[in-house]
């Protein structure tokens, strides 16, 4: 069964055509058209240029991903789409084409939720025998809207243990990268910065309800520690910018890494899995790997490639654990909690 998935909850337009393998799926082809140059421009998405853009490249991105696969709309059995959570008017995009195509076509239609799709890029495969996840899990989904701790117990059974009570994550890159004047999408700016930091920041930033006996998280606050960083000190060199940007990546991931664990020793499962954008960072990969090689835990993560917003998990996920659905009744739910 080859499934045709669509994508845009937010400033990327994403297809990819994917089929069941072994115990995972195959994507035989994923193509990506972003609209982040220009909202790095504004620092910021803007949801109605993202929606614009999505208009201008939805079609050709479907038919690359066709093409590219080497199928048609013979070959092709269901249509997947993430319908929520995200941008409105991006959801919109992606909803009724995935309607269109599929009462056009006389195919199924298949309602993804984006954030679950997100942790079953970690079931992409390239081969028959190639291993997956072992659940039960502990998995933890960070996006540029969400920061999730989820018990997995089956591939249809999650449930919500915690994650952040106000800002995801990724958001807290995004607003922290803006004041340090990094640009969007902040999580790889604040990154790149960090890395040729040379010294410390001369203050330490809070990390909120870290040392709490709880999964609850909170970025807020650290996201206007860093603001009144910025303006106490009036004018940032690069030095002192780069070293700024070390500061609040180490406080994200060290919050992100210690809940974890802390979902890890409350569950007593022993895998791990991260998923979505924010999974994409290098410190926060390396800080997930020592963590859990020293209590003998099963670490996944998806492919680089596949941790921001793509086409590829949406067809991973319609294939997992789909829902299929009535072409009149699928609605786009900007709102769609993870679980
Ligand atoms: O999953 P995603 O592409 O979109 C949403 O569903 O929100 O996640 C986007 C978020 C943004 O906040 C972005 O700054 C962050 O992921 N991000 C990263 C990296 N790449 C993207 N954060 C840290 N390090 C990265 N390399
Ligand atoms: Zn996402």
């Amino acid at each position: 069964m080859k499934i045709l998935a669509i994508e845009s909850s937010c400033d990327e337009t994403g297809a990819s055509i994917a089929e069941p393998c072994g115990r995972g799926v195959k994507i035989l082809a994923d193509v990506k058209a972003s609209s982040a140059e220009i909202h790095n421009k504004y620092g910021g998405i803007v949801p109605e240029v993202a929606a614009r853009e999505q208009v201008k490249v939805m079609v050709p991105v479907i038919k690359e991903a066709v093409e590219k696969a080497g199928v048609n709309k013979d070959l092709i059995e269901a249509v997947a789409v993430s319908s929520g959570p995200g941008l409105m008017g991006s959801l919109l995009m992606g909803v009724e084409t995935a309607k269109s195509l599929a009462w056009a076509w006389e195919k199924d239609l298949i309602s993804v939720n984006h954030m679950a799709a997100h942790m079953l890029a970690n079931w992409i495969v390239e081969d028959e025998g190639d291993e997956v996840p072992e659940l039960p899990a502990v998995g933890l989904v960070v996006s540029g809207g969400h920061t999730d701790l989820i018990e997995m117990k089956a591939i249809n059974k999650w449930k919500w243990i915690g994650g952040t009570r106000d800002d995801a994550a990724g958001e807290c890159l995004d607003k922290a990268a803006r004041a340090l004047g990094l640009g969007y999408p902040g999580g790889p700016a604040i990154q790149r910065a960090a890395e040729e930091a040379t010294g410390k920041w001369k203050n330490k930033l809070p990390r909120p309800m870290m040392n709490e006996d709880n999964l609850e998280m909170s970025f807020s606050g650290l996201k206007t520690a860093v603001v009144r960083e910025v303006e106490e000190a009036g004018e940032l060199n690069e030095e002192e910018t780069r070293q700024l940007a070390k500061e609040v990546n180490e406080a994200v991931v060290d919050i992100l890494v210690d809940k974890t664990m802390k979902a890890v020793n409350k569950t007593g499962v022993g895998n791990v899995i991260v998923a979505g954008g924010v999974a994409a960072s290098k410190l926060l990969r390396e800080r997930m790997e020592q963590e859990c090689e020293t209590r003998g835990v099963i670490l996944n993560f998806p492919e680089m490639k596949y941790c921001t917003d793509n086409g590829a998990m949406i067809g991973a996920a319609g294939i997992m654990r789909g829902e299929m659905v009535d072409i009149e009744k699928l609605e786009a739910n900007p709102g769609l909690e993870t679980v």
